[in-house]
């Protein structure tokens, strides 16, 4: 089976960790490269989490930096819920700093998407300004994107405004590029991962059954994305999830629109299924899922990552 070449655009993140490490013992992916932005937390802790994680894992992905701050607005950023370091609740080892490209993460993604032989999905974990800085400084670049795979959004309620999610509010002008650019786009929003959130067991068995299952405890320990009681809502993991299990989903192709211009309402995602704005469909959205199967698909994964 030939793997998949991906680019994973991150802010770990406590649930960005759970993605990456799927994504990296991934048969079915090659992950050329990380890239960072600021989001949970600032754009440090991102980069030095994202190098602490490949080193933890043993594995030689390239890693640039890139934005500090939205487009347009302040990053007001998550660190009440992933705690001040963005992975609060273990002590990662000094990470393997040969890593880090020297180029920021517009000018890496450029590179890696025009240099492969095959068309590159993106996946993309974090407010999305990293990817819209590269379609707007690289036009040429959409033809050699597969798709972009997005953590962002959602078809109800919010959880960084009533109405809108992290990703997207934290850069909404930067969703809005994303979901105009003709790009494929795949959104899993919030909705899933409310409706398949690691119950208790699951997190045990994670712990007993995965070689780094002490370290994602201890992770989920501390996350306040819901709690290891109440069950833990692995958000990033979605994105991970429906790229290589997309039969656990029911998807449903249909328009978003980004709100920019309310006072109340910017940042939302208008997942337009009955079509009252009249607009073709621009992304594949998440609108159901297997609860059942996508959790014990977590433990499967996560006990592959050693
Ligand atoms: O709204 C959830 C998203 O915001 C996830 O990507 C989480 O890591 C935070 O970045
Ligand atoms: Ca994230």
């Amino acid at each position: 089976m030939s793997r998949k070449p991906v680019i994973i655009d991150t802010d770990p993140g406590i649930d960005d960790a759970v993605a990456l490490a799927i994504a990296l013992f991934a048969e079915e992916l090659d992950v050329r490269l990380i890239t960072t932005v600021g989001g949970n937390v600032g754009i440090e802790h991102t980069t030095d989490n994202a190098l602490k994680l490949v080193s933890f894992f043993g594995k030689r992905v390239p890693v640039a930096a890139g934005a500090a701050e939205p487009l347009v607005r302040e990053l007001v950023d998550a660190s009440n819920v992933h705690g001040a370091s963005g992975m609060e609740g273990w002590e990662f080892d000094e990470p393997d700093r040969t890593l880090l490209l020297e180029k920021n993460a517009v000018d890496a993604m450029r590179d890696v998407l025009l240099a492969s032989e095959e068309p590159v999905t993106i996946v993309a974990l974090a407010p999305l300004t990293n990817v819209a800085l590269t379609l707007k400084a690289y036009p040429e670049v959409k033809s050699h994107i597969e798709r972009i795979v997005l953590m962002g959004g959602t078809a109800a309620r919010g959880n960084k405004g009533v109405l809108s999610e992290f990703n997207v509010a934290t850069d909404p002008e930067a969703a809005a590029v994303v979901f105009s650019s003709g790009v494929p786009i795949t959104m899993a929003g919030l909705d899933v991962g409310w409706a398949a959130m690691l119950r208790p067991e699951d997190s045990e068995r994670i712990r007993d059954e995965s070689p780094a299952g002490e370290m994602f405890y201890a992770l989920f320990n501390h996350y306040r994305g819901g709690s290891l009681r109440t069950g833990l809502k692995m958000y990033d993991a979605h994105a991970m999830a429906v790229l290589l299990c997309p039969e656990m989903y029911e998807l449903v192709d249909t328009y978003v629109g980004i709100e920019l211009a309310g006072s109340m309402t910017a940042g939302c995602t208008l997942v337009d299924l009955k079509g009252y704005l009249g607009k073709p469909a621009n992304a594949t959205v998440c609108m159901g899922i297997d609860a059942d199967r996508f959790r014990s698909w977590m433990v499967e994964r996560l006990a592959q990552c050693k």
